[in-house]
């Protein structure tokens, strides 16, 4: 059985390169089956989750070829609509390959869809959006099957919550479709911005403007195109409070400050100096943080996936601080792990009320999850003494190269196993 060892208490200083956008490069992938050719993709995560996709492109009939600083992405050969790999179920970045099957095949057939343990993750609204195409689509013995009636036509979509995978998903399969779509109350996601720039470049006509309104002129073909992913806001934000929480001085380099605003807005209430410098942003600790409150909301509110990261650092914030969770039901099971540690959390619904104590303990605690996995290596990392940490492979599904990114900045981790 692996785990990480960390021996913590050491305040992490030095830089940090930050890698890829996981959630950027999902969709990107699955949008580059609308194109026929090979393309460069630079900047893709070399993380569990990725590698696990590309596994699934490979058995749909895309060519795969990595590179040292990129992968090269064949997807001249046709396409199946069959999925057979094993790898499909852990992975919640599948669910773009709907739209992108639709749009290059006129017909899907998938699997229920995967991902993190974070919440009913229901697909109405990708399912509403892609009929509204003109795509007679519904769940048949377990599989999603989705077939285009005629042609695919372009719509006007509403969508009734901002959903970051329906939103992809609409954008995907409305850019070879004929006519105008219009997606209302879509997503604002920077992860949104990152797929409509490659698919323009690739000659789609995209249109958004930020203000949640998008417009999609369905093109007849597109054409291959090299592309590099946005660093990843949620590595980045990981980073920082870690470095913060083990009150150290970071610089995280190659990342977008604008796309974590809102996280760096809250570590600077809680006290931490937050400086950016074009896509540098240095973290330095310099007081006692105190509580702050949070509530997480789409694009530009504070992310979701940033969430547990915060809530380890509240747990030894001075005062009491409220997280309301409103993307996600089932967000909060860090928590169980963090008291574990010595944290006092409350939790109640959707709401968790955190008071911070003087220190947490090293000990044995098990990653929930993807993010809640990233809170409890924080918290590890600033606590006194040695903690395991079971099941990593959670983080090492999102985070690239974990282990010796935290050695780079002075951290004491290592990778172990127990036979
Ligand atoms: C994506 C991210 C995930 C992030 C989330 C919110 C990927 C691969 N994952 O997930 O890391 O936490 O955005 O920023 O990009 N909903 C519905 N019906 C639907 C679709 C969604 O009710 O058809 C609800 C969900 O249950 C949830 C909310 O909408 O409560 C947000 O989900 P959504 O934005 O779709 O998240 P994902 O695309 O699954």
């Amino acid at each position: 059985m692996e785990y990480f060892e960390v021996h913590g208490g050491i305040p992490l200083k030095g830089d940090v390169n930050v890698s890829g956008a996981k959630n950027a490069a999902f969709p990107i992938l699955s949008a580059a089956l609308l194109i026929k050719g090979k393309m460069r993709f630079y900047n893709l995560p070399k993380i569990l989750d990725i590698l696990s996709f590309l596994e699934v492109l490979k058995d749909l009939g895309v060519d795969v070829q990595e590179e040292k600083d990129y992968f090269i992405i064949d997807t001249s050969k046709d396409i199946s609509l069959k999925i057979s790999s094993k790898e499909y179920y852990n992975l919640r970045g599948t669910q773009t390959l709907l739209g992108a099957l639709v749009g290059r095949n006129g017909e899907a057939n998938l699997p229920s869809l995967g991902g993190c343990n974070i919440g009913t993750r229901p697909i109405d609204l990708h399912i509403k959006g892609i009929k509204s195409l003109g795509v007679d689509i519904g769940w048949e013995g377990g599989y999603l099957r989705a077939k285009v009636k005629d042609t695919l036509k372009g719509n006007l979509v509403y969508l009734d919550f901002p959903s970051v995978g329906a939103t992809e998903n609409l954008i995907i399969a409305a850019t070879l479709a004929s006519g105008e779509t219009v997606i209302e109350n879509a997503a604002k996601e920077p992860e949104i911005k990152d797929l409509a720039r490659f698919l323009n470049l690739a000659g789609a006509n995209i249109e958004m403007n930020g203000s949640g309104v998008i417009k999609i002129n369905g093109v007849k073909n597109l054409h291959p195109v090299d592309y590099k992913i946005i660093p990843d806001r949620i590595e980045s934000s990981t980073y920082l409070i870690a470095g913060i929480m083990t009150k150290g001085d970071i610089v995280l380099k190659n990342c977008n400050p604008w796309d974590f605003e809102s996280v760096i807005m809250k570590l600077r209430e809680a006290g931490a100096e937050i400086t950016a410098n074009g896509n540098e942003v240095r973290g330095e600790y310099k007081e006692k943080l105190h509580s702050v409150n949070i509530k997480t909301l789409p694009f530009p509110g504070f992310p979701t996936d940033v969430q547990p990261q915060m809530m380890a650092l509240l747990s030894t914030a001075q005062g009491t601080g409220v997280i309301i969770e409103t993307i996600f039901e089932n967000r909060f099971r860090a928590a169980e792990e963090l008291i574990k540690m010595g944290a006092n959390i409350r939790i109640e619904g959707n709401t968790s009320v955190i008071t911070g104590v003087k220190k947490l303990e090293g000990g044995n605690v098990t990653a929930p999850d993807l993010r809640g996995g990233a809170a409890l290596l924080i918290a590890s990392l600033s606590s006194e003494g040695k903690s395991k940490i079971f099941e990593p492979f959670h983080i090492d599904r999102g985070y690239e190269n974990i282990i010796k990114k935290i050695i780079g900045l002075g951290g004491v981790i290592e990778r172990r196993n127990i036979a």
